[in-house]
């Protein structure tokens, strides 16, 4: 809940129709945890909790450290108590090198061990005591490295609304297309990109969600008690520079968006794509929201007429 309201219990109580079960607990109280497993019997856990920001954990390296692996070992104790071995984890395209990157999208394969920043090595480093509890302890885990997550709920309840000024690049291109702030600075144009901009691959939230429930399926496949340990990217095969993402904003709301060149923000890579073929070739799962569809979705937060 740290960049969150409590308001949005509400508005996914109406999407479901039920109010469910929430509880506000802090994963470093390890009492509350362990009652929370004995209270339910639990099939699995999908772990997304953790703090997200590449630039930010270059000066708060040792909070990511304690808030992401610190914690969520104390997650992972839980589940090894009370027999709970299913995990699908929140990992993210930020573990892959620059080295890895190649014409044809990064795949699971590639080079993981020279990360950019703390966000990234924590996630790596889960990783690796995950891979370790599959191996020892039998744990079940899927880990979804994601590329970057845009925009909203096809219900209009739910959408990208960070309590501060946002980092990402798509909500702030928003509150700039909305007039709350009067433009947006371009980090860095002078990269060996097209147009010296960063590339990106942007996937829709809606697609993200979808591929989360056809692959806790998965799990389904491989049986009980049979140790797994998976990784898959998700992806859209859609990759934009930063130039390029302001002008389809632009585009679909007939709209200037203001924009000024600045430095290169520390922590950040040219380029940073996948590709997509493993998981369509195990899950046959695609991404089917396009970035128009995305941006349309998310006008009515913003309060904008397209
Ligand atoms: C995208 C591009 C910026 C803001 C994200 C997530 C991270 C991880 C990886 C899952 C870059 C440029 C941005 C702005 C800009 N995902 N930009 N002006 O850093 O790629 O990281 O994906 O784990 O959690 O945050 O995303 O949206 O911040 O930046 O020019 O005001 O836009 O330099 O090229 P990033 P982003």
């Amino acid at each position: 809940m740290s960049n969150t309201e409590i308001s949005v219990l509400e508005n996914i109580t109406q999407i479901l129709g039920y109010r469910p079960d929430f509880f506000g607990c802090d994963l470093r109280d390890m009492k509350q945890l362990e009652e929370i497993f004995e209270k339910y019997d639990f099939d699995g856990v999908v772990h997304f909790a953790g703090l997200k920001s590449p630039r930010e954990s270059c000066d708060r390296a040792n909070e990511y450290f304690d808030n992401n692996i610190t914690w969520s070992l104390k997650l992972f104790a839980c589940m090894e108590k009370y027999g709970v071995m299913k995990i699908i984890f929140s990992s993210s395209a930020a573990i892959y090198s620059t080295q890895g990157m190649h014409k044809k999208g990064l795949d699971e394969n590639a080079d993981i061990w020279n990360t950019n920043h703390p966000y990234g090595s924590t996630k790596l480093i889960l990783e690796n005591i995950l891979w370790d509890l599959a191996k020892f302890s039998w744990f079940q885990v899927i880990s979804f490295r994601y590329f970057n997550p845009i925009w909203a709920h096809t219900s209009w309840l739910l959408w990208e609304n960070p309590v501060w000024i946002p980092n990402n690049l798509f909500p702030y291109i928003m509150k700039v297309a909305s007039g709350d702030l009067d433009y947006i600075s371009v980090f860095g144009n002078d990269y060996n990109t097209h147009d010296g901009t960063g590339i990106r691959d942007y996937i829709d939230v809606n697609d993200l969600v979808r591929g989360h429930i056809l692959w806790y399926e998965y799990f389904d496949t491989i049986g009980q008690n049979v140790a797994c340990f998976e990784v898959f990217n998700l992806w859209t095969w859609l990759w934009i520079s930063v130039i390029e993402a302001i002008t389809s904003v632009s585009n679909v709301l007939w709209k200037d968006i203001s924009y000024v060149f600045e430095d290169r923000r520390l922590g950040d890579l040219a380029e940073v794509y996948c590709n997509p073929m493993r998981a369509k070739n195990i899950l046959w799962w695609t991404s089917k929201v396009t970035l128009d569809e995305s941006i349309k979705n998310t006008l009515y937060y913003h309060k904008i007429s397209a």
